[in-house]
């Protein structure tokens, strides 16, 4: 990559799995009442068709990871697991009133955390039977979830395989031992394997790893063997993140200094040797920072156009309609969004007083509809199309005229009513959905919100 493009471009800007991204939704959230209707009218028109999606968040882990910048709750008392359990089935159940007579078609699950194998294997089984035992399970349902290769037993993929998972995403991250010792991450390329070796045996059709670039002490030749370790267990996808430095949301990443992590340019010559390695051993580039075997799911949908995005990532199943259980879970209804209390004790109380425990959300307006469609089809394929009829808005034509100065430098193609990022482009297509963000662009932040684009 042109050093000079990547001084021009690495600016903080967000990952777009939501347009508008969270600090831009209104100030005030939707009532109970408006957001009841928002999901019961999604739910009535897609849910026979399309079906649901759930994400379930789990916030326990035994210990911090420095570099962690998820909503975690450290302990190792394994008594938080039945309530919190218990909490979960109560909020499924608000959702079941809220479905009224119809029984939810489940298309999707993913378990995500902290840790979800925190809980131990039989309470995951309860959790799900209990999940399931008041809806539908869709015939093409994808379940999955995050193992955490130093707490995952072959009894935890034994149980998730028993109640419907067919995917696992493997906590990978690095494989060098100094690394892991500065993330706090007490894990081996043995457990790694074994855990692969063992989901594919029990009959697992799809293991992800979880790598991330950018890490504390990362240098191009020990993350080169990383990557040649990765490939040589074969997952079938790879999310390749790129390390967010959050300090001022995640104090844990203060543990390390700023000069512990790899400047812009090694970060990016990290990312390029690792690229050409997995391209090499016959991975696809098929979104910012994801790859996958021509064999993945995820690939078909990619090459087919019908790659999806949402709060849990890429995915390859498109339903309207999210509902994110548990603490800062977030939920989408197509016309708007919600997020779940952060703390344990916040979202036990909203609970145990019978509400849905979200405290913020934001209702879409025609203008965030066009634009979220725009910025999901550049994330998903690289381009975008419109013709003119209800699928343009004056965010649009300003987010067009913003992109001349990337056009000039040959990262995205304009011709009418198309759109196309080039492939020197495609390492800036959180750039180019910037130029779509009107939000961002009404009120340009004063403070740093996001992580750098590259
Ligand atoms: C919610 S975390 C949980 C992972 C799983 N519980 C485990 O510990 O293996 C999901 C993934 O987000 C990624 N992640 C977490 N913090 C990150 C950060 N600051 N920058 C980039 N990626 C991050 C990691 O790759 C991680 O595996």
């Amino acid at each position: 990559m042109d050093h000079n493009l990547l001084q021009k471009y690495n600016v903080p800007g967000p990952r777009y799995t939501s347009y508008p991204t969270v600090p831009y939704w209104q100030k005030t959230p939707p009532t109970a009442e408006r957001w009841g209707e928002l999901v019961s009218d999604t739910f009535a028109v897609t849910n026979s068709k399309q079906g649901i999606s759930l994400y379930i968040h789990i916030p326990f882990c035994e210990s911090l990871c420095t570099y962690c910048g998820c909503n975690t709750r450290i302990t190792v008392n394994h008594k938080v697991e039945r309530p919190y359990m218990e909490a979960l089935l109560k909020e499924w159940a608000l959702y079941l009133q809220v479905f009224g007579d119809t029984r939810p078609l489940i298309r999707e699950i993913h378990i995500g955390g902290g840790t979800p194998t925190f809980f131990s294997p039989a309470h995951l089984k309860e959790l799900i039977n209990g999940i399931l035992a008041g809806a539908d399970v869709h015939p093409q349902a994808e379940f999955s979830f995050e193992a955490h290769p130093g707490n995952t037993t072959d009894e935890h993929l034994e149980a998730l395989y028993e109640v419907g998972f067919r995917r696992v995403s493997i906590g990978v991250q690095d494989f060098n031992p100094l690394v892991l010792e500065i993330i706090n991450r007490h894990q081996t390329y043995d457990q790694v394997k074994h855990l692969t070796e063992k989901a594919r045996e029990l009959g697992y059709t799809s293991v992800n790893f979880d790598v991330v670039y950018g890490l504390p002490q990362q240098k191009v030749c020990s993350m080169t063997t990383t990557i040649f370790q990765v490939i040589n267990l074969r997952p079938d996808r790879i999310a390749f993140y790129s390390y967010a430095h959050v300090p001022w949301v995640k104090p844990g990443q203060r543990r390390f200094t700023e000069e512990d992590l790899p400047d812009s340019m090694k970060k990016l010559a990290i990312y390029e040797t690792c690229r050409g390695a997995l391209e090499m051993a016959g991975y696809v580039d098929i979104g910012m920072d994801h790859f996958s075997l021509k064999t993945d799911g995820l690939y078909k949908a990619f090459a087919e156009g019908r790659l999806h995005r949402n709060f849990m990532g890429y995915t390859d199943t498109q339903t309207a309609l999210l509902v994110g259980l548990g603490t800062s879970a977030i939920s989408d209804a197509w016309w708007g969004y919600v997020q779940n209390e952060k703390g344990v004790e916040a979202y036990y109380k909203r609970l145990e007083a019978g509400e849905l425990p979200f405290f913020r959300g934001h209702v879409q307006s025609r203008e965030d509809l066009i634009l979220r469609r725009h910025i999901q089809r550049i994330m998903c394929n690289f381009e975008t199309r419109w013709d003119g009829t209800g699928d343009v808005c004056g965010g649009f034509y300003d987010g067009l005229e913003r992109l001349e100065e990337m056009e000039k430098d040959g990262l995205i193609e304009i011709n009418p009513f198309h759109l196309r990022v080039t492939e020197k482009g495609k390492s800036f297509v959180r750039n180019v959905c910037m130029a779509f963000d009107a939000r961002l662009w009404a009120d340009i932040p004063q403070t740093t919100l996001f992580s750098q684009t590259i």
